[in-house]
């Protein structure tokens, strides 16, 4: 019933429109048919001499039910239900709460006034999803606030606050206290003074100089590489300052129709679900009561114990950080004030937030310190002999009930749970490094992991901003098993013939932000050799040497001496193929008695991206990974895969599964690869002609 979720009642002399359809009170069928049915009502009622639409709950509107997406059109459409509001004989007043996103937005802007509670935001997020304002958002703000000012909001998607959006002229007004009493004020002022109705479809945008629109795509055209959305919003506006009002919807609906069909936006919106489904656990009771944190401990005050510890420190939770000796204490506490420094120093914290995270800090040299803390991470060295006694320490010094965890990055959880007397309490928390800026978080659930731990450090993820993702205990969990496929495949490519920039080149065209042979470098080529050697020690034939370890043992350590797989200038990042690197190559081609051939793109892409496929089928074939989509936003957030391809999985759903498979089946034939082993799971879609997400 439409009444149920959009309500009229007069109020005085004022009608009231109330939308109410939790949780955020999203323009779907029913919310557009009750905005209809309401202004019906408020326009035949005679007693309204003006009109206030608003909501209950969290927020005014925050967008067009992105559910709805996809489906056949149902109901009267959303620029409609606007343009009924534009062309009302009466002033209407949009009084605005929480978020006035989207859809949520251009209903406000279909109004004639608008009136927020300082506390509110209001923003055009659509490019996030791969789309433009679609109901009359990008012609009806640049009529508002002109052009230039309307092009970063509709292209960058951010919300301004609401001080922000009054000085903008996006609103009237920002109120203090009880909204409906500060609109019902203003409305009547308005009623008072006569003021006239301001239909934003009557208004011109403001002259622009000739190249703002072509100055401003260059700017974004870096950063935006390969997003169709934010060069849409563009053309959109610029149609805005150029074209009639009713042709300037025209072109937006053009565009936005375009957007809405495209595989880019597709992909962005199935990230915006996934990136919400992940804190679901399947199986996990969502009423699971979490432990109470309000500390935490951190053991090892290296590159990633220190950037581990400013997560908390930022979210304003007291961290104490062991280390094994006084240098290494003070150097890991130098580190994270000189980052925090660093950060001020850019204008992005004042002197006192820098000190006040410091103050939360507490450095130490004894166990005992983290005998009351509710969580502890630990972060040495990756040797299972060290962290097996930190954990047998631990178990001997924390509280009952306290979270013991690791952020190892390839050991196995369960045996290091096993040496405790309390392995229900202990879990991975595997962050990626810099661990103070990357987004995901690999929660490792070990066998005895008890579900009020789990749930615990989900919340917890969330409360230090990082998407928090549940994974099974296997070596290098899900990322990392993943990346090592496609690490071995490149090496490989490079051995048969393509140069490692031609790898990097169609990793990177395909939207990673560099290639795997940048990374390495950008990482450090000396880190794996060293893990090498010591697994060369053991037994030579796990290791065989490559061209890599030729570069290390010649000075070629990556970016940090200015040469690793490629040659870079000093203070450039910039990777420059180097023909020391090429002949190194070729020598090692000569002594494993390979002639090189031309390897072309698409066996590069087939190469690289397939074997991750067939790797994220066997993950989720064994439970490692719940859901494809947990693969997805761990590549999303962990290691840079364009959002506007949606993920791993989401990506081969799209190349289609069947060509996928053919092609693994045909290299495992050719190389005999345990990697190229077709995965059973991968098979049996295939065989019922589904995608890994339908
Ligand atoms: N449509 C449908 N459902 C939505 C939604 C929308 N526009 N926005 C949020 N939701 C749902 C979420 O999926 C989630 O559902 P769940 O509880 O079942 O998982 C629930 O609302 C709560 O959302 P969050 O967990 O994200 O809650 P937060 O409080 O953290 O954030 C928010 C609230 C800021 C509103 C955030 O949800 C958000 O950014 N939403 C998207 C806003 C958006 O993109 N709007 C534009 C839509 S496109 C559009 O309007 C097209 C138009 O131009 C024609
Ligand atoms: P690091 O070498 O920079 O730091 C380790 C620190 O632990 C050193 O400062 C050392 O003094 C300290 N330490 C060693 N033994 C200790 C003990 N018994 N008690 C207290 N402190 C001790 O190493 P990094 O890179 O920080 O790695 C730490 C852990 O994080 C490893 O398990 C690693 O696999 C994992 N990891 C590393 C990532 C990376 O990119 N560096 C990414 C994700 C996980």
């Amino acid at each position: 019933m439409t009444d149920s979720v959009v309500h009229y009642r007069l109020e005085g002399e004022i009608g009231v429109v109330t939308i109410n359809y939790p949780p955020v009170n999203a323009l779907g069928q029913g919310v557009r048919e009750g905005l209809l049915a309401c202004l019906a009502q408020g326009e035949a009622d005679g007693a309204a001499k003006a009109l206030v639409v608003m909501a209950e709950g969290r927020t005014f509107p925050a967008g067009a039910d992105i559910r709805e997406f996809g489906k056949p059109p149902a109901g009267p459409a959303l620029p409609d239900v606007i343009a009924a509001y534009e062309r009302s004989e009466k002033v209407i007043i949009a009084a605005i709460h929480g978020t006035a996103l989207g859809g949520g937005l251009e209903v406000a802007l279909g109004c004639d006034y608008r009136v927020a509670l300082a506390s509110a935001q209001v923003g055009l997020p659509e490019v996030k999803l791969g789309l433009l304002p679609g109901a009359g958002g990008t012609q009806r703000l640049p009529r508002l606030i002109g052009a230039e000012q309307a092009l970063p909001l509709i292209v960058s998607g951010n919300p301004v606050k609401a001080p922000a959006a009054l000085k903008l002229g996006i609103l009237d007004a920002v109120l203090d206290g009880d909204l409906l009493q500060g609109a019902l004020e203003f409305a009547r002022a308005k009623v008072a003074e006569n003021a006239p109705r301001r239909p934003l479809c009557d208004a011109s945008v403001a002259a622009v100089s000739d190249t703002l629109f072509s100055d401003f795509e260059q700017s974004i055209a870096h950063r935006q590489r390969g997003f169709k959305a934010p060069f849409a919003c563009i053309e959109a506006v610029k149609a805005a300052a150029e074209l009639p009002f009713a042709q300037g919807l025209e072109k937006e609906r053009e565009l936005f129709l375009g957007l809405m069909a495209s595989t880019e936006s597709k992909a962005q919106r199935h990230v915006f679900f996934a990136e919400r489904e992940v804190a679901k656990v399947p199986g996990l009771d969502a009423k699971t009561t979490q432990r109470e944190v309000r500390s935490v401990g951190i053991i090892g005050a290296g590159t990633m114990g220190g950037g581990i510890a400013m997560n908390f420190l930022n979210a304003g939770i007291p961290v104490t950080l062991l280390e094994v000796k006084d240098e290494f204490l003070s150097r890991g506490v130098a580190v994270i004030r000189a980052n925090y420094e660093a950060t001020a120093k850019k204008g992005r914290l004042t002197s006192e937030q820098v000190e006040q995270r410091m103050a939360l800090l507490t450095p130490s040299l004894s166990y005992d310190d983290l005998a009351q803390v509710d969580v502890v991470i630990e972060a040495v060295f990756e040797n299972m002999d060290i962290k097996k006694s930190v954990f047998e320490t631990l178990d001997k010094v924390c509280k009952p009930g306290a979270i013991l965890a690791t952020n190892t990055s390839t050991l196995d959880v369960n045996e290091i749970a096993n040496v405790t007397q309390r392995p229900q309490d202990v879990i991975g928390l595997h962050f990626f490094s810099p661990a103070n800026v990357m987004k995901l978080l690999e929660i490792v659930r070990g066998e005895a992991t008890a579900d009020d731990v789990i749930a615990t450090t989900m919340a917890l993820a969330r409360r230090i901003g990082k998407v928090g993702v549940l994974v099974g205990v296997c070596h290098g969990f899900v990322g990392n098993r993943m990346l090592h496929r496609r690490q071995a495949e490149a090496m490989a490519l490079v051995k048969q013939g393509a140069s490692p920039q031609a790898v990097d080149k169609v990793l990177f065209d395909l939207g990673f932000p560099m290639g795997p042979f940048a990374t390495s470098d950008l990482a450090g080529l000396d880190v794996g050799y060293r893990i090498r050697e010591e697994i060369r020690k053991d037994d030579p034939s796990k290791a065989p040497r490559t061209w890599m370890d030729d570069l290390v043992e010649k000075g070629r350590c990556g970016q940090k001496t200015q040469a690793g797989v490629f040659d870079y200038e000093k203070g450039n990042r910039t990777p420059v193929p180097s023909a020391d690197v090429d002949a190194i190559i070729a020598a090692y081609r000569a002594t494993e008695g390979v002639t090189p051939r031309a390897v072309s793109e698409d066996e590069i892409l087939e190469r690289c991206m397939y074997v991750m496929v067939n790797e994220g089928a066997k993950i989720l074939e064994e439970g490692i990974a719940m859901r494809a989509l947990d693969i997805d936003v761990i590549w999303i957030y962990g290691y840079g895969f364009p959002v506007y391809r949606g993920g791993v999985m989401f990506w081969a759903d799209t190349v289609g599964l069947d060509k996928i498979y053919a092609r693994i089946c045909e290299l495992y034939q050719q190389t005999g690869e345990e990697h190229w082993r077709p995965s059973a799971y991968l098979k049996e879609l295939v065989d019922a002609g589904r995608g890994f997400h339908h």
